[in-house]
């Protein structure tokens, strides 16, 4: 057909599923938007572990989409899982340098399930293929495409923060990284701060010499480093928030609420989302405004991420311990102050949740981009719009000016954020929603698609607007 074929591959691969029920995490959101409309082959892991590794991946075929799935052993998993992606790169990558563990065996972990995942897949590859890899999980598998031969055009997109270069040089192999990146094509980043960052790295750390506007040079190997801001399906997500009203969770949720007004924050248990920090700026907010006591409940809903990973266990702990402390200091009979839930629920009633609350939190130490965020304005009545407190280190930041942008770590102006969002008039409302919805509007998860697309296919519209 003329039409290049997507492959796509990240560590996560998400089946459609007809339930609707999912991770929360925005990558699986993402991508399955992404091809919902297009021919392609997505390539990952199964989420599955197996005695033996996968030497050929398991197919499913599923409307235009096939998927090649790969089971990890447990060693795998352990090493390039939890240990390297997630113990080591994730922390420096979101600038908490001392809460990165190296080791040299999870490195060597991480490098084999590449190579593996690599020689899995470069039989399955087309001479047209578009090559579509995604987050820190897979930062060498175009270095392992190429040493077996594959040249087609690949590009490489980062989820999460990419920090300055003398953040990720605290972590060993990090110039191993930084050349392994020179082997894609396009690499795209949230923002670009993080665009910025990754040019100076490769300048500084592996003698790159940067070129006119997105181009780097190594060698013979041209590189574009480009922000793509990652955005959401903005209309199917307003739709499900509108609808939400007959779910029975959250009729449930309105019933139990009364007259109180609701604030939500709806995030992974991860560190890097600063549910701590929050809950004690929300602390404070309570104790700032005695009268609000008994008249507003903040609901933080938060699915338990990477528990295996020692510092996510003690991130448990300590929310857990936060929001005791909080909870017997401040609460009521008859009134909770804070609800905390580690269900993951289906997107549905997420929109609906986030269109009952007068206050959306979003106060992440370091994020890449955020789509929470974004959801919870595409969620809102435009009428009667809740309003959006954002953290200035989320990507997110740099597009939503409207929110009420806050430094996480100051929880008294965390605190005066919550008031100024809870007592702000509707006209202002509106005008700030109206405003964040034209730019999450024209920052859609397609348009993110078709521009990351069309830069790597050289400039053209692959098939004028068919992938
Ligand atoms: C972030 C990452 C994704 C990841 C998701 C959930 O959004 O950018 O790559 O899939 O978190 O984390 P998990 O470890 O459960 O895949």
């Amino acid at each position: 057909s003329g039409v290049p074929r997507l492959v796509v591959v990240s560590n996560r691969v998400a089946i459609p599923d007809p339930t609707g029920k999912g991770s929360a995490g925005g990558l699986a959101v993402a991508l399955k938007e992404a091809f919902e409309a297009h021919r392609g082959l997505w390539f990952g892991w199964s989420g599955k572990v197996a005695a033996q590794p996968s030497t050929t991946p398991r197919i499913v075929d599923k409307g235009n989409v096939q998927y090649a799935l790969m089971d990890l052993t447990p060693l795998d998993r352990q090493e390039y899982y939890n240990g390297f992606a997630n113990r080591a790169l994730w922390p420096i990558m979101h600038y908490r340098i001392g809460l990165s563990e190296f080791s040299r065996a999870d490195y060597a972990g991480y490098l084999r399930v590449n190579r593996s995942f690599a020689s899995a897949l470069a039989g399955m590859i087309q001479p047209d293929d578009l090559i579509w890899v995604h987050d820190y999980h897979l930062i060498p598998l175009a270095a392992e495409l190429r040493a077996l031969g594959v040249t087609n055009r690949i590009g490489y997109f980062h989820h999460i923060p990419w920090p300055a270069p003398e953040v990720l040089g605290t972590l060993p192999g990090s110039q191993d990284l930084l050349r392994d990146i020179t082997e894609y094509n396009l690499v795209g980043v949230q923002t670009d701060l993080d665009a910025d960052n990754l040019r100076r790295g490769l300048v500084q750390e592996v003698g790159a010499i940067q070129r006119k506007g997105d181009l780097v040079e190594l060698g013979e190997k041209q590189i574009r480093v480009k922000g793509f801001p990652i955005g959401i399906d903005v209309n199917s997500f307003q739709q499900a928030a509108k609808r939400s009203s007959t779910n029975r969770l959250v009729r449930q949720t309105v019933a139990g609420l009364g007259s109180r007004r609701l604030i939500i924050g709806i995030d992974r248990l991860d560190y890097s989302k600063g549910i701590p920090e929050r809950m004690e700026s929300f602390e404070r907010f309570l104790i700032g405004n005695p009268d609000q006591r008994g008249q507003v409940t903040y609901l933080q809903v938060t699915p338990v991420s990477r528990s295996e990973v020692p510092e996510y266990a003690t991130l448990s702990r300590v929310v857990n311990e936060t929001l005791g402390r909080i909870n017997g200091s401040l609460g009521e009979p008859g009134w909770v102050p804070i609800h905390y839930v580690n269900s993951t629920y289906p997107r549905p009633v997420l929109a609906g949740l986030n269109r009952l609350a007068r206050v959306g939190l979003v106060t992440p130490m370091r994020d890449g981009m955020n789509l929470v965020a974004k959801e919870y304005v595409a969620a809102q009545d435009p009428e009667d719009p809740g309003m959006l407190v954002l953290s200035k280190f989320a990507g997110a930041a740099q597009q939503m000016t409207d929110a009420l942008i806050v430094n996480p770590n100051d929880k008294i102006e965390v605190a005066e954020a919550i008031r100024d969002a809870l007592y702000m008039g509707r006209e202002e409302r509106v005008a700030r929603w109206e405003r964040m919805m034209a730019t999450i509007t024209q920052c859609d998860i397609a348009s993110w698609t078709a521009s990351f697309l069309k830069d790597l296919s050289g400039g053209r519209s692959p098939g004028a607007g068919r992938i």
